[in-house]
């Protein structure tokens, strides 16, 4: 039986997200120059994007680029958004073919023009797909999401358009970059860092979280596959005891 068939197609995750790290350092132990690490870490995308498709997990989150990333060497952040066009450009089929609606979450304003707009469009020549939404968090951090939203509630509270006895979960929720998608079932973390670096704070709440060794651009299927195994094999209690959830 290989790792795939011993998956329960009726207990995958419905939303998985993935901290895709450990580029640069596979870079290095191979005496590369990191801009291969980030290439080659794209062609990781690929494969767990069309695995993930194929499964069906419907919900696929890649935290690509942090608001805290801005802060590498200039170089390095041209190098990332030039990958991020072509990238866009050379995967539009992949995401039609494998019937892929491709979303984006965080402050997309900030991003250089070219790749604003490539963006913007493969999410329109994309938005009527329907097997998976593939969402990539770019310019993204939790914390400038939740102000954000803090922002927009009380300025409505000002002009009296809520109370604030009107401000509930629901509402937090709906005006997050992730007001479409449902909670994060399992976050994937590679390269061996246990943290969740500025990602989905809110939204992981009651997440299983899955670390892993294996640098972002060796992540293979196979590790996908285990680490879907590994969720399966949990216990999801949501505060309940054990006994609640198998009278
Ligand atoms: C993840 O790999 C990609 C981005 C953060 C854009 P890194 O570039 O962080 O690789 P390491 O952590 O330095 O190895
Ligand atoms: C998190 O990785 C951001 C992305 C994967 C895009 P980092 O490599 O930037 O995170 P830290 O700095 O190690 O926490
Ligand atoms: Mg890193």
């Amino acid at each position: 039986m290989t790792l795939e068939e011993k998956i329960d197609k009726n207990r995958l995750p419905k939303h998985l997200a993935v901290i895709m790290d450990g580029n640069g350092r596979w870079a290095k132990k191979k005496g590369l120059f990191r801009s291969k690490g980030h290439e080659n870490g794209s062609k990781a995308v690929r494969e767990i994007v069309e695995a993930c498709a194929k499964l069906p997990v419907p919900y696929l989150t890649l935290y690509a680029f942090s608001t805290e990333n801005w802060n590498r060497p200039k170089l390095e952040v041209e190098t990332l958004m030039k990958l991020l066009v072509s990238s866009l450009k050379k995967e539009i089929d992949t995401l039609l073919d494998n019937d892929i609606r491709l979303n984006a979450i965080g402050s997309l304003d900030s991003l250089p023009k070219k790749a604003h707009s490539e963006l913007m469009y493969v999410m329109e020549r994309t938005k009527d797909n329907s097997q998976m939404t593939l969402t990539l968090a770019l310019s993204y951090g939790s914390r400038e999401e939740i102000t954000k939203t803090i922002k927009e509630i009380s300025l409505k509270v000002k002009n009296n358009l809520i109370s604030p006895s009107d401000i509930d979960e629901t509402m937090i929720n709906n005006h997050l970059y992730t007001r479409d998608l449902p909670d994060v079932d399992l976050l994937i973390r590679t390269s061996g860092e246990h943290r969740i670096s500025n990602f989905l704070l809110w939204q992981i709440a009651y997440a299983e979280l899955y670390f892993t060794e294996t640098l972002w651009p060796d992540f293979r299927k196979e590790h996908l596959f285990e680490a879907i195994l590994n969720y399966q094999n949990r216990e999801r209690r949501f505060g309940k005891t054990s006994e609640q959830l198998y009278p």
